[in-house]
């Protein structure tokens, strides 16, 4: 039976109970609108704790646009039934005045890793996750954390935050869940109207044609780039906002591909914002590494 919880304190009650019999307490953070891909995220983290705690949270502070706060989907009946369904035990569900009972003056700024890709789009947009996801921490205190891989750099932002603040929480990263065609599940695709749906699994394509050309030994990152590009011009529908190739750790941009990179790439389909990402491992970097050294 799964126990929706709204109060600070009687979250950090319920948990305390458990924790003093050293259950392994996880935690799955989310904005809710719940889908297959934060399913996988429950079920990694059903299979390997005792106590598992979802946080529902649609956070002010993260979000650039008033327009996207706004108008992001809330369905918290149907939500608390998908996470019953999957052997929630508390799902952690504040309001805004709950976590922010006023403006806060604390935050915290992963730099560097927040500099590209989403982060020089969308200002703020890190500091607001950090912060959010450091409260969550504080307040649930788990033993493990569960992101997924769709959102990279936001992954890339939290382990870099642990690391750096020595948080005793271990981050464990989940694959990306795709439609048939290949699309990422988000909760921002119940905005795309039957055109742009039609279009949206072109960025997938154009990761997907980087990888190939990675996985074919082009170690030169323009090169990439210029084949995805051409990839998504395809679809003039598809507006690039960016198409990256950044290494796998902090998100830097490189200019030769000789160690495991993620190609990431973000685009507008009317006013809707997809983002996505592929981890490729260059074949000279991989233990069965078909191309010794590639030009
Ligand atoms: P949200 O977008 O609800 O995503 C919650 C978690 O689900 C994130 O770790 C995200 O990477 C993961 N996720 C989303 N779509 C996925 C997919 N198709 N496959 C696998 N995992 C997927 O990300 C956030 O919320 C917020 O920024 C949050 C971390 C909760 C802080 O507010």
């Amino acid at each position: 039976m799964t126990r929706v919880i709204p109060a600070i304190p009687a979250i950090r009650a319920a948990i305390d109970a458990h924790r003093q019999k050293s259950a392994v307490i996880g935690l799955v953070p989310t904005m809710g609108a719940l889908h297959a891909g934060h399913g996988r995220l429950i079920e990694e983290a059903r299979a390997a704790c005792d106590l598992l705690v979802v946080s529902i949270f649609v956070n002010p502070i993260q979000f650039d646009r008033p327009d996207d706060y706004e108008r992001y989907p809330r369905p918290i009946e149907s939500d608390v039934a998908f996470c019953e369904a999957r052997g929630v035990d508390f799902v952690f569900a504040p309001a805004a005045s709950e976590m922010y009972p006023s403006p806060p003056l604390t935050y915290v700024e992963v730099t560097r890793v927040s500099e590209h890709l989403c982060g020089a789009f969308r200002p703020g947009h890190f500091r607001g996750v950090a912060t959010v996801v450091l409260k969550l921490f504080a307040i649930v205190q788990p033993d493990r954390a569960y992101f997924g891989a769709k959102d990279a750099q936001q992954l890339a932002v939290i382990r870099r935050m642990v690391r750096d603040l020595n948080l005793p929480v271990t981050i464990t990263e989940v694959a990306t869940v795709r439609e048939p065609d290949g699309l990422a599940l988000s909760s921002r695709n119940e905005h795309l109207n039957a055109a742009e749906r039609r279009v949206a699994p072109i960025l997938f394509q154009a990761l997907q044609a980087a990888a190939r050309r990675i996985n074919d030994g082009i170690a030169c990152a323009d090169k990439v780039r210029a084949e995805a590009l051409a990839v998504l011009a395809s679809r003039p529908e598809a507006r690039v906002e960016y198409l990256e190739i950044v290494d796998a750790e902090e998100m830097q941009p490189v200019s030769r591909i000789a160690a495991p990179v993620r190609v990431a790439g973000a685009i507008w389909l009317g006013n809707t914002r997809l983002i996505d990402n592929v981890l490729c491992v260059p074949a000279a970097c991989s233990e069965s590494g078909r191309h010794e050294s590639q030009p």
